[in-house]
C-alpha cells in the first residue's frame, strides 16, 4: 500500500550507513510501489557535490549493495530521479536555506535522518529548529548510539527533545525491523499453546546468541571507545529480551508495547560490583581463522595499540518478577565467532517423571529454538519415539519451520519497514526514550563494576565461540549453549 507523499531528509546522505543501508531499502520501497507523488529524497552533508553527482553515488551504492536480480534499470531511474543533494554544514548552518527551499510546503510528511555522528545531533538539531524546518508534522530518526551511559544518552535526548516532540522521535533499533524479531510477537500472541506454559513453571532457562564472524569492520575509533556490552547488549539483545519476557501488551499500539518492555528493563536485577564477576565474562579476540582464511587479532585490527575492550560478552540476566523469577537469561554476542548466527532458545523444564526405561535413551528438554538470522525459522524440538520393531527407543527431532521454505518472497531488510514506518507515524517498533533510559540504567553499574575491579578481557581464538569461561557461566549451572551450527 503506497504511503502519503513525503519529503525525507537524509543528514549524512554520503556516508557508510547511507550507503549500505538506507538508499538500499529506499530503492526497495519504490521498487514495490511505495512511493506516492511528489515524494523526495534530500541528501544533505559536508561534502561539495550537485544533484547528479549525488545521483551517481546512490546508483553505486544501490549496485553494490542490492542482488542484481532485483536490480530494475527502470525503477532505478525513477528512484534516482527523487533524489537532490544540498552540501550543508550544521556548526555555521551553511546550505540550510537551500535545503529549506527544496522542502514541499508545511503540511507535507517530513522526516530527517541524523545518519551522522552523535557528536553533531545537537547541532543538526539547532540548525532545524533555527531555519523553522520543524513543521509541525516533521519526525526526526535518531540512530544508535544513543550515548555510552545514562547521563549522555539523557543529555541527547534532552537535545533532540528541546526540538522534537517524543511523538515525533523515532529512534532505531535496526533489530525491531527485522521480520523474524516482529515474529516474536506473532509467535507468542498469535498462538494459544505457548502463553500458558511462557513463565517459571515451565522454562528451565532462555539463552540469546548474537554471533558474528566479522570483526570490527573499520571501526576502530568508535568500536574500541564502545566494546560489545554498549554496541550490542544495551540496545538488540535487551530489546530482544523485552519482546521474549514482556507481558502481552493490550495492542500492537506503541506506548501499549513499549509500556511492557519498559517492566522488563526496570525488573532486570543489577549486576554490580558483588556479582559482575560471577555474572559476567568479557572476551577479546585473538588472531584466528574464519571462513575466508586467517585473520588478525583484535590488538592488530586497531593497529597495534594495547585495549581492554571486550569484543566478546557473555551474561547471565534475571528478572524480578512473579512470570521469570528463577528463570536464567543466558546472553552472548561477539565479533570473530565461529559463525554469523542469532537466535533465541527457550527451554523448557524436563517432564517431571519418566516412564520408560534405561533403554530408551535420554528424555531430552523440550526446546523451541527461534532463529532470527541466517537460515530464519522456528525449530521445536520434541521428543518422538525411534520408529522400528524394537521396542521404545526415544529421539529427539525438530518440527522445522524455515522462511525461506515456507514463503517465496524476500526477507526485506529491517530499514526498509523503519523507515515506512516513521512515514505512517508509527512507533511501535521504535524506542522510548525511558526504554533507552533504563536500558543504560541497568548497564551502567555494569560497566562500572568492570573498572572498579578491573575485570579483564579473556582472549579468545577469532573463529571459535568465545573465551572457555563463557562455556562455564552456563556449564557450571548444569546447563550448555545450544550448538548453533
Ligand atoms: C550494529 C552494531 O548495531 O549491529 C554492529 O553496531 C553490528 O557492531 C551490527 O555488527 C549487527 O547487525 P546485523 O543486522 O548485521 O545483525
Amino acid at each position: 500500500i503506497p504511503v502519503e507523499p513525503f519529503d525525507l531528509v537524509v543528514f549524512g546522505a554520503t556516508g557508510d550507513l547511507s550507503q549500505r543501508k538506507l538508499l538500499p531499502a529506499l530503492y526497495q520501497r519504490q521498487r514495490a510501489g511505495q512511493f506516492s507523488e511528489p515524494t523526495r529524497i534530500i541528501g544533505a552533508a559536508r561534502t561539495e557535490m550537485n544533484d547528479d553527482q549525488f545521483r551517481e553515488l546512490a546508483k553505486k551504492a544501490i549496485v553494490e549493495h542490492v542482488p542484481p536480480s532485483e536490480i530494475d534499470a527502470a525503477e532505478l531511474d525513477r528512484f534516482l530521479k527523487r533524489l537532490t543533494y544540498v552540501p550543508v554544514d550544521a556548526r555555521t548552518g551553511g546550505g540550510f536555506p537551500a535545503l529549506k527551499e527544496q522542502l514541499g510546503n508545511d503540511e507535507t510528511i517530513r522526516a530527517f535522518y541524523l545518519a551522522v555522528a552523535p557528536a553533531i545531533f545537537g547541532d543538526f538539531v539547532r540548525q532545524i529548529e533555527e531555519h523553522r524546518l520543524n513543521t509541525p508534522t516533521a519526525r526526526i530518526i535518531v540512530e544508535k548510539p544513543i550515548g555510552r551511559s545514562l547521563v549522555t544518552a539523557r543529555h541527547v535526548n534532552e537535545i533532540v527533545g528541546s526540538v522534537f516532540d517524543e511523538r515525533h522521535i523515532f529512534r532505531i533499533d535496526h533489530y525491531l525491523g527485522k521480520e523474524t524479531v516482529q515474529n516474536l510477537m506473532a509467535l507468542r500472541f498469535a498462538n494459544a499453546m505457548y502463553e500458558p506454559l511462557w513463565n517459571n513453571a515451565h522454562i528451565d532457562h532462555v539463552q540469546i546468541t548474537v554471533a558474528e564472524s566479522v570483526g570490527i569492520e573499520g571501526r576502530a575509533d568508535y568500536y574500541d571507545k564502545a566494546g560489545a556490552l554498549r554496541d550490542m547488549v544495551q540496545n538488540h539483545m535487551l530489546q530482544l529480551l523485552c519482546l521474549v519476557a514482556m507481558e502481552p501488551p493490550s495492542s500492537l499500539d506503541a506506548d501499549a508495547v513499549r509500556d511492557e518492555k519498559l517492566k522488563v528493563l526496570r525488573a532486570l536485577k543489577p549486576i554490580n560490583g558483588s556479582n559482575a564477576e560471577r555474572c559476567t565474562v568479557r572476551g577479546q579476540y585473538r588472531a584466528g581463522a574464519s571462513a575466508e582464511g586467517p585473520v588478525k587479532s583484535y590488538i592488530d585490527d586497531l593497529g597495534g595499540v594495547p585495549s581492554n575492550t571486550e569484543t566478546f560478552v557473555a551474561l547471565k540476566a534475571e528478572i524480578g518478577n512473579w512470570r521469570w523469577a528463577g528463570v536464567p537469561f543466558y546472553l552472548r554476542t561477539g565479533k570473530r565467532l565461529a559463525a554469523r548466527v542469532s537466535e533465541i532458545v527457550i527451554e523448557f523444564k524436563p517432564i517431571p517423571h519418566s516412564i520408560f526405561g534405561e533403554g530408551a535413551g535420554p528424555v531430552f528438554a523440550n526446546q523451541l529454538v527461534i532463529r532470527l538470522q541466517p537460515d530464519e525459522g522456528v525449530k521445536q524440538w520434541i521428543m518422538i519415539k525411534d520408529p522400528g520393531p524394537g521396542g521404545m527407543r526415544l529421539r529427539h527431532v525438530p518440527l522445522d519451520m524455515s522462511f525461506a521454505e515456507s514463503f517465496k518472497d524476500r526477507n526485506p531488510d529491517a530499514y526498509e519497514r523503519l523507515i515506512m514506518d516513521v512515514i505512517r507515524g508509527n512507533q511501535t517498533l521504535f524506542m522510548r526514550r525511558d526504554e533507552v533510559e533504563a536500558a543504560w540504567h541497568w548497564i551502567d553499574p555494569i560497566i562500572a563494576a568492570w573498572e572498579d575491579n578491573k575485570q579483564p578481557v579473556q582472549l579468545y581464538t577469532a573463529g571459535t565461540w568465545g573465551p572457555s569461561a563463557s562455556i562455564a557461566l552456563i556449564e557450571r549451572e548444569g546447563r550448555t549453549w545450544h550448538e548453533s551450527i
